[in-house]
């Protein structure tokens, strides 16, 4: 399932993370903010049990989430997508997984992972601004699936056409969350308009 998120303030803010004179500083913000938005928006349907807890006037039936999450940001630039998550679901355990692109061929490389134990019982989250051939993404769920991920979700802010069909022929039981799905890739793998290197913006590497 692929689905955008067309919330206003969504929108309004990534808006503001494109924009070219947008600084590290700024851009960092917005993708925290993002985050948070996002994660508010697509953990609705998480699984909840009963519990009985006691108020101050007496017993409540009520419910509480069930499941662990975990979150997996993919190195570097889902990094800017964890602590927004985080402040939603402050007991979320972290995983990180490196990959960059081979800037000619575009497949990903790997070069760090390590993630938490009982991934098969716990909601997987992987984050990564950025979908753009969905090479990153699928290698890196290929990964956690071999770890013993069953739940996995895939939480980007802009996607391609060309990542989103990668993934639902590779990985077509994992959900996909955007912000946007834009029109294309260029000759370069980037997503256009997209909002440039996510990593290199975030970072100030560039
Ligand atoms: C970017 C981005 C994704 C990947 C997307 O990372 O953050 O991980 O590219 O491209 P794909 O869908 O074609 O795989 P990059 O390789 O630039 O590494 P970095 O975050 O370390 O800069
Ligand atoms: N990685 C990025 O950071 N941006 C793109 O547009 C594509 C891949």
């Amino acid at each position: 399932m692929l689905k955008v998120l067309e919330h206003h303030l969504i929108t309004h803010k990534l808006t503001q993370l494109r924009r070219r004179e947008t600084g590290t500083k700024d851009f960092r913000h917005l993708l925290d903010e993002i985050s948070g938005l996002i994660a508010y928006e697509i953990s609705g349907d998480l699984p909840m049990k009963e519990v009985e807890v006691e108020t101050p006037m007496g017993a409540c039936n009520t419910h509480e989430i069930v499941k662990e999450i975990v979150l997996i940001p993919i190195l570097r630039a889902g990094l800017g997508m964890v602590d927004g998550i985080r402040n939603l679901i402050p007991t979320a355990k972290v995983g990180h997984i490196g990959l960059y692109r081979n800037e000619k061929t575009l497949a990903p490389v790997a070069y760090y992972s390590k993630v938490p134990k009982n991934l098969a019982e716990s909601i997987v989250m992987v984050l990564d601004p950025m979908l753009a051939t969905g090479g990153s993404a699928s290698a890196a769920i290929s990964g956690l699936k071999e770890e013993g991920a069953i739940d996995i979700r895939l939480v980007c802010v802009v996607g391609a056409p060309e990542g989103v069909k990668k993934m639902e022929s590779e990985h077509p039981n994992v959900d996909i969350y955007l912000a946007a799905l834009d029109e294309k890739l260029n000759d370069k793998g980037y997503i256009v308009p997209g909002l440039g290197d996510a990593g290199d913006r975030l970072f100030g590497t560039k």
